[in-house]
């Protein structure tokens, strides 16, 4: 398949490693063209407001707080699918949006017509390069509101490894997000060790 992704930082590159060995075309949306082209020969690069012309599937990584500027511009964005992998963290690991709301529903409304679905945000780095722990699959959890995408989406989430599970609609993003940061206290304050994931059992 081929697929875009916004934000050439940690994670989106990450994803992008893992996706290729699944013989996915992987193009970068950036912001700077000139200083980010060429950066990996296996990539392909392009500005982000174009990131959506040829690819089927785009994959938001960008800082939590960069989320509305990153997906207000893109042209030919409707119908296509995009993951929501952020998490709207500001200062002092404290979340920014939740409850009522969430990243991946404000995404939605900036691109009403794109089919945004949130997932890929409840592990850290390392379990993205190896969703397993001791050999189980890390369950990945996924909300939407259009069926299609979902499944298409848990399909891509399967072919790299994890066991997904559609939870429901686009707005359990706002369970999702908070969600997250249970992961991120216990290893980045805590300082549990990072090989670790949940197992949803049944
Ligand atoms: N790191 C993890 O373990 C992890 C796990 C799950 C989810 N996440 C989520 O993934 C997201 C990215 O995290 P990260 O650790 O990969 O961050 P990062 O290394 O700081 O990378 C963020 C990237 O986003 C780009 N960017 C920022 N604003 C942009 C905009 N308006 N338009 C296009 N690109 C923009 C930056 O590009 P420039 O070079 O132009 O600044 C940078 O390449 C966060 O929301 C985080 O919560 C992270």
């Amino acid at each position: 398949m081929k697929i875009g992704i916004i934000g050439n930082g940690q994670i989106g590159n990450v994803i992008a490693n893992r996706l290729v060995t699944y013989n996915h075309e992987i193009t970068f949306g950036v912001r700077n063209l000139e200083s980010n082209q060429k950066v990996n020969p296996i990539f392909n690069y392009v500005e982000t407001k174009d990131i959506a012309i040829n690819n089927e599937l785009i994959i938001l990584a960008v800082p939590g707080n960069a989320v509305d500027s990153a997906v207000k511009n893109i042209i030919e964005i409707d119908g296509k699918i995009v993951i929501d992998l952020t998490n709207p963290i500001g200062e002092g690991l404290k979340l920014t949006r939740g409850t009522t709301t969430s990243n991946a529903e404000e995404i939605q409304k900036i691109i009403p017509k794109a089919k945004v679905v949130k997932t890929l945000n409840t592990v850290g780095l390392e379990k993205m390069i190896d969703p397993t722990v001791n050999e189980e699959k890390i369950t990945m959890l996924i909300a939407g509101d259009h069926d299609d995408a979902n499944l298409k989406v848990s399909n891509l989430i399967a072919e790299i490894g994890f066991d997904p599970l559609i939870v429901g609609k686009l707005y359990f993003s706002r369970y999702l997000e908070p969600f997250a940061m249970i992961r991120i206290e216990m290893v980045r304050v805590q300082g549990m060790n990072p090989n670790t994931g949940i197992k949803w059992m049944r």
